[in-house]
């Protein structure tokens, strides 16, 4: 694999190449298996595959977050130096080459800013959606791909795609997740020992309330959810809702679900210091 800094370089390089399908996988390094299950696909489908390793400073609403965020740049390129060929490309900007001036854009992803993690993390989708349409301008994927944990952060980049009438194509992946069921996360790694053995309960917890859905309606599901969370020492459900997997619209009655629609329980928890987001299927039966 290469490893490259600059946008003139990177795009020497593709121009040079000239193979397509180009597969593109954004990350924040700090990588674990779930990134890693993306490149395998990016790999399966595409010609060349670019990962790109950026915290990006404009999506974190909390600014200890993104000082605390998780840099393992060394693990990250040789853990990738395992899976990529020698074609494909590591994009390792900085802050200049993403944003060589400031970016004052700013998004109105409908619906998609008014519920769940947009409410409670402001401006946040904003950030997400400078440097997804910054880095797609940049690397000019065909194919880009995305974890279904970040479930709002997947509807929100086929809206910019939309809206911006980007040729590229999104691929959500499934959830990958730890032997006791808690989902992959860069911030998995910054949860207090204690914390950590007890944060399985989130995915033990919406498994068991997706069951619930034939024979209770969504109030007492919610209602289970939060109980079982906040009785844990350290964890507070900040919001669970049952919501389509299109527009995030939530629904607060079975009745309100129709066939033929997905529909998804998202939750986000503050897990000790840390914040923990999951979500699972809930079907119709
Ligand atoms: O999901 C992430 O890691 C980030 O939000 C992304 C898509 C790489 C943008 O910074």
């Amino acid at each position: 694999m290469k490893v490259i800094k600059k946008v003139r370089d990177l795009q020497t390089m593709l121009c040079k190449l000239q193979l397509t399908p180009v597969g593109f996988v954004p990350t924040m390094g700090a990588l674990h298996n779930g990134h890693i299950s993306l490149v395998e696909s990016a790999l399966k489908q595409c010609s060349i595959v670019v990962v790109s390793i950026y915290v990006n400073p404009t999506q974190f609403n909390d600014k200890n977050d993104l000082k605390n965020y998780p840099r393992t740049l060394e693990k990250d390129l040789s853990l990738l130096d395992k899976v990529l060929r020698e074609r494909d490309i590591v994009f390792t900007p900085d802050d200049k080459d993403i944003y060589p001036e400031e970016d004052i854009r700013v998004f109105n992803f409908g619906n998609l800013n008014n519920v769940m993690e947009a409410l409670h993390r402001p401006g946040h989708f904003n950030g997400v959606g400078q440097v997804v349409s910054r880095l797609f301008d940049i690397v000019k994927p065909d194919v880009a791909f995305f974890g279904m944990k970040d479930f709002q952060q997947l509807a929100v980049i086929k809206e910019l795609v939309r809206q911006t009438k980007r040729k590229v194509k999104v691929v959500g992946n499934p959830i990958i997740r730890e032997n006791d069921g808690l989902a992959m996360s860069s911030r998995n790694t910054l949860l207090d020992p204690e914390i950590r053995r007890n944060a399985p309960i989130i995915y033990k917890t919406i498994s068991t309330a997706s069951a619930m859905i034939s024979e209770n309606d969504i109030p007492s599901i919610i209602s289970f959810v939060e109980k079982s969370i906040n009785i844990i020492p350290g964890f507070k459900v900040e919001y669970f809702e049952i919501v389509d997997d299109t527009e995030l619209i939530p629904v607060n009655l079975r009745a309100e679900m129709k066939p033929g629609k997905r529909y998804f329980g998202c939750i986000a928890v503050q897990a000790g210091k840390i914040r923990l987001i999951d979500n699972i299927e809930f079907g119709l039966v």
